[in-house]
């Protein structure tokens, strides 16, 4: 296999993580050593050096998880083995638990531009947008029964409404535009006296479109419905704050901004009433029982904290790297097409068409050269449907099964870029060798 040059080593020291496991000691672990991922303290020349032992495989699928950064894992470590305490207890370790827990609220609180209490540790993006859908309809159905969504929304939020169509919700599905685009005018117009929630997302996980989501939060506000937007793909990657998204819900996630799986956070502002889902203890005053996850909160934290420093000049950075990818994929291969909006979209996202041949080819073609990309969204990846965002758009079922999706993040480098745009061409002209849609077009 033609490859960047990897650095197989498996012990590199600046990754050893746990002591060994006979050591059952409670005293911190003081062993550890981590390489520091350096956008975020500024040194370029560090960058560099995780992108080259890092390279094994080069990593283009940021939207759908990313690598969990060393200072998080550092973090987690800690909570693992020394603040193991469960935050409800009134003892030592149940304070020093319920410090971490509160500190970590402060952190996601202030980044949102919301206050502590404002947040609610779920276990993920998905259990948040069940969470803010289910809550809200659950505790406004007396005022009404009408939602209004897009016809983009990612599965963790069209699922749950399908199931409140069962039990009598109407839903309405606002169109988008060729780019994937939200017209808030056209959500104005759906609005009815029994509306009372509206889910756009952020930015979209297939394409990476932006949405208005300020304008539309505008409307809403002066209509009095509760909103709510899933930013799992935006936060810690745009600027995200509530106040001048004017929004009342909002759903994160940790895996999508360098910290764990199995963590999240639903933003609820103050005065915006919400049924809980899941029921138990009273934890998070009430609104989402069950046990606090500490390591994972404090690791959510963690990635916070780094995520938003240096937020533009990251995004900046991925954005250059991202335009070079496209306008050299654009140049090198003939008969591609570009998805989503040229520029109203996320730093790092990517999304092509490749006439005459299947994406999920592509993908594999690819993994076998050691790139990882996409061809939908994780969550929907294992079925070969087009992606319901990409048909919404309005591609034809051909185009829309003949995409791609390359999310780059702050580590990648040049050197991988070019490496990608030096394989995918020879990919690209032996799937269409063989394929029959590229024949019938009369090339042999
Ligand atoms: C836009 C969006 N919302 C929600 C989710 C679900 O988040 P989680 O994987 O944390 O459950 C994802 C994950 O791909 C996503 O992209």
């Amino acid at each position: 296999m033609t490859h960047l040059k990897p650095n197989n080593t498996t012990s590199d020291e600046n990754f050893t993580i746990f002591n060994s496991p006979n050591n059952n000691s409670r005293k911190p672990h003081t062993s550890h050593t981590y390489r520091k991922y350096d956008i975020y303290t500024g040194s370029q020349s560090h960058i560099e050096s995780y992108a080259k032992s890092h390279t094994k495989y080069i990593y283009f699928d940021h939207s759908a998880t990313t690598p969990v950064l060393p200072e998080v894992i550092e973090e987690m470590n800690k909570c693992f083995t020394l603040y193991y305490g469960n935050a409800s207890e009134p003892h030592k370790p149940g304070r020093e638990a319920k410090e971490i827990l509160e500190n970590s609220r402060n952190i996601i609180a202030k980044s949102l531009g919301a206050k502590p209490e404002e947040i609610v540790f779920t276990s993920g993006g998905t259990e948040s947008d069940n969470l803010a859908l289910f809550g809200v309809a659950e505790a406004y159905q007396k005022k009404g029964n009408h939602i209004i969504t897009s016809e983009i929304e990612h599965p963790a939020v069209h699922m749950p409404l399908k199931k409140l169509a069962r039990k009598g919700f109407k839903i309405t599905y606002i169109p988008v535009d060729k780019y994937g685009i939200v017209d808030p005018q056209d959500i104005k117009k759906a609005i009815t006296p029994k509306t009372i929630l509206v889910s756009i997302m952020h930015a979209n996980n297939i394409v990476g479109t932006i949405q208005p989501i300020e304008e539309i939060g505008k409307i809403l506000k002066e209509a009095g419905i509760v909103f709510h937007t899933d930013a799992v793909q935006s936060y810690c990657t745009i600027e995200t704050n509530v106040e001048k998204l004017n929004v009342d819900l909002l759903s994160i996630s940790g895996h999508k901004i360098y910290g764990p799986k199995g963590v999240g956070v639903l933003y609820i502002r103050k005065g915006t009433k919400m049924m809980p889902q899941i029921l138990g203890g009273g934890h998070e005053k009430g609104r989402r029982s069950g046990t606090e996850n500490i390591p994972g909160i404090a690791g959510l934290a963690k990635a916070v904290e780094l995520g938003q420093k240096n937020l533009s000049q990251k995004g900046e950075k991925i954005r250059i790297l991202r335009d070079y990818l496209k306008k050299e994929l654009l140049r090198r291969i003939d008969d591609v097409s570009f998805n989503g909006h040229p520029t109203k979209r996320l730093p790092g996202n990517l999304n092509f068409s490749f006439k005459y041949i299947e994406g999920e080819s592509i993908v594999l073609r690819l993994d076998d050269a050691g790139i990882a990309v996409s061809s939908g969204s994780a969550c929907s990846s294992s079925s070969l449907k087009p992606s319901h965002t990409l048909v919404a758009m309005g591609l034809s079922p051909e185009d829309a099964a003949g995409s791609i999706r390359i999310t780059l993040g702050f580590e990648n480098t040049k050197e991988e870029v070019d490496y990608f745009l030096d394989v995918i061409p020879g990919i690209v002209e032996s799937l269409r060798r063989i394929s029959p849609l590229f024949k019938v077009k009369g090339h042999n």
